[in-house]
């Protein structure tokens, strides 16, 4: 029931196999990465309780013999104070340039040791086992690997690529379903993106995949995987097609920002309403038709999941408030912001080219919507 999707870059080539049972199986995909049988694993509390043991057998299968660093969950992880601590232990671990660290766990660690990797004796090789949806689809792929800067997200990192990744669908069972659909709000981007038939059979089996159904999940996460590799493989370091992946990601982050980087607002439900804005401005601009964001609206509705500004809770800044956060985010290039729009469902385009006065009106219309 494994799947395999390679991405193919020159010199850095890695698999990723997406399926279940792929803990108990590590030792038997790892192994022929090592020149000695050991590994590090870096986890958090949370993931380390629930699977680390399982793990470390899969690993003791294969006579391979581990140490874990367990770090604090949540986003405050990824900071200065934990790579350092991260990079110490490594260090301390005596880990050389040929082993290979694990990052196990959601986005957080894989960001947060794939940057500890890149940096340690001027890089050592790691493999991702992300455990959570959001980290399987997105952040586990591509090399991108940093920490938080008190001044913003992600702000400090470098391109390391993993040189496995496993991602465990089995594992997926032990989110919570807010985590899960949240995860999910990187899944459906991919359809929007870039393929409407991959958007068209989420419309019809997405909720099976989140009540449970592995053959769904399998599919789901290889399909965003292909599509994630695919534009890696085109613009690793994100000249051009790679900002594509920023699908509803410039509304998202202004949302992020007003919201604190807080529980109100989990990074996959921003990219989730951050998507319906992007279509409907698309809409407005008169790029896509009027039932294009009806359609991303539904889908998400039917998921249960966050889709307007009125499912946050709490106050929100005002239009000009948000369109001021947009202003602090990466994607401004030569000052001007950089949207992910699209021509249609699977059609986005990257462009500068938009009128503030219409974002402002989109974003008035939806915040006057929350009453
Ligand atoms: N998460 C967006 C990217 O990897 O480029």
């Amino acid at each position: 029931m494994t799947e395999i999707v390679h991405v193919g870059l020159e010199g850095r080539a890695y698999d990723i196999h997406i399926g279940p049972g792929l803990l108990d199986r590590a030792g038997a995909l790892i192994s022929p990465l090592l020149r000695r049988p050991r590994v590090v694993i870096i986890s958090d509390e949370n993931v380390a309780g629930l699977h680390l043991e399982t793990l470390r057998k899969g690993l003791e299968k294969n006579g391979i013999t581990s140490e874990a660093l367990v770090l604090p969950p949540g986003e405050s992880t990824k900071s200065w104070r934990y790579l350092e601590q991260a990079v110490e232990w490594l260090l301390d671990q005596k880990v050389e340039r040929n082993d290979v660290v694990l990052a196990f766990g959601g986005g957080v660690i894989g960001d947060l040791v794939g940057f500890a990797a890149a940096i340690l004796r001027r890089g050592v090789r790691f493999v991702q086992v992300p455990t959570s949806l959001l980290a399987q689809v997105d952040s586990s792929v591509g090399g991108k690997t940093g920490i938080n800067a008190p001044q913003g997200k992600n702000l400090i990192g470098a391109f390391h690529q993993p040189s496995l990744v496993l991602a465990d669908t089995e594992v997926l069972g032990t989110l919570t379903t807010r985590d899960f659909l949240a995860g999910y709000g990187e899944v459906v981007k991919y359809g929007m993106l870039g393929d409407s038939v991959f958007f068209q059979w989420l419309e019809g089996n997405a909720s099976c995949a989140a009540s449970g159904d592995m053959a769904a999940r399998i599919h789901a996460v290889k399909r965003s995987v292909e599509m994630k590799a695919a534009i890696v493989m085109r613009d690793e370091t994100e000249q051009g097609d790679r900002a594509l992946l920023n699908l509803g990601h410039t509304f998202c982050h202004a949302l992020e920002a007003a919201t604190g980087y807080s529980d109100r607002l989990l990074h996959g439900e921003g990219v989730a309403i951050g998507c319906a804005l992007a279509f409907e401005l698309s809409a407005r601009m008169g790029l896509c038709s009027q039932e294009d964001p009806s359609r991303v609206r539904a889908h998400l509705r039917d998921m249960k999941m966050k889709v307007d500004l009125s499912d946050i809770q709490g106050e929100l800044p005002d239009a000009d408030g948000l369109i001021a956060l947009m202003g602090q985010d990466k994607k401004v290039v030569d000052g001007k912001l950089r949207f992910i729009l699209a021509r249609g469902i699977g059609e986005a385009f990257i462009t500068s080219d938009v009128d503030p006065d219409l974002v402002r009106a989109v974003l008035s219309d939806a915040l006057r919507a929350r009453g």
